[in-house]
């Protein structure tokens, strides 16, 4: 399973990639305006990072950008997508579930920039951007579940889509919007590809009440032996 980092700050991507080892970064806007920097500002500084650290290849370290999300003309969409896509070899443009957005992942797809299809909280919804070649599906989980759904069987259902009609694999499941490791383990049994989150959420999935009590034994009985 790969493990992305759902943030636009570049301190954060600095520091999950040199602990954690992610394998990628999705951004939306809000992770944007969170990192107090303009749009351009904030991608193309991750744009440099990923140079300087020799990533360049959107298969050694996807970034996912959103386009602006008041766009729902697919003419728009596309001209902002290739603007965007221009900056960075790894840029991968995050396009909405909606049937413009669908029309525009599939021509930018032909064109050879790769997209991911997000804002998707249906199985039905995951199917299309599969069907048309898109890299990623960006399926949200947190938000359902905050609303008392359970995602488990949603994620299953699309990973058994995809194994019916060859897609698995191809369009890779990126499971968005975690917010406990709990989801990232529920993802993970379902046959999700790739869980993202932020740092906090990787941070707390090394932390068990157990290991702290363990290595407080541990370090009691290191302290108390023969010296
Ligand atoms: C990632 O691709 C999604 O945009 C993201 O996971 C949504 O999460 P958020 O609700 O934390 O912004």
């Amino acid at each position: 399973m790969k493990f992305f980092l759902d943030s636009a700050k570049l301190d954060e991507i600095k520091y999950a990639y040199n602990t954690f080892g992610i394998d990628g970064v999705t951004t939306n806007p809000r992770h944007i305006m969170l990192s107090g920097k303009p749009f351009m500002t904030a991608i193309t500084d991750i744009a440099n990072w990923i140079k300087e650290e020799g990533l360049e290849g959107v298969d050694k370290f996807p970034v996912s950008v959103e386009i602006n999300p008041h766009l729902t003309d697919t003419e728009e969409m596309l001209k902002m997508a290739r603007e965007v896509a221009g900056i960075s070899p790894n840029f991968v443009i995050k396009i909405p579930a909606i049937e413009a957005g669908i029309a525009a992942a599939r021509i930018l797809e032909k064109e050879g920039i790769r997209t991911n299809v997000t804002l998707v909280f249906s199985p039905a919804q995951a199917i299309l951007p599969a069907k048309n070649g898109s890299l990623f599906v960006s399926p949200f989980i947190g938000w359902k579940e905050a609303n008392g759904e359970d995602c488990k069987q949603y994620i299953k259902d699309i990973v058994d889509i995809y194994k019916n009609y060859g897609y698995y694999g191809k369009t890779e499941i990126i499971c968005a919007a975690i917010r406990t490791p709990k989801q990232i383990a529920d993802c993970a049994v379902a046959g999700a590809d790739i869980v993202t989150t932020g740092l906090a959420v990787y941070q707390d999935c090394m932390k068990h009440a157990y290991t702290t009590q363990g290595l407080g034994t541990f370090c009691d009985a290191w302290d108390a032996t023969a010296k």
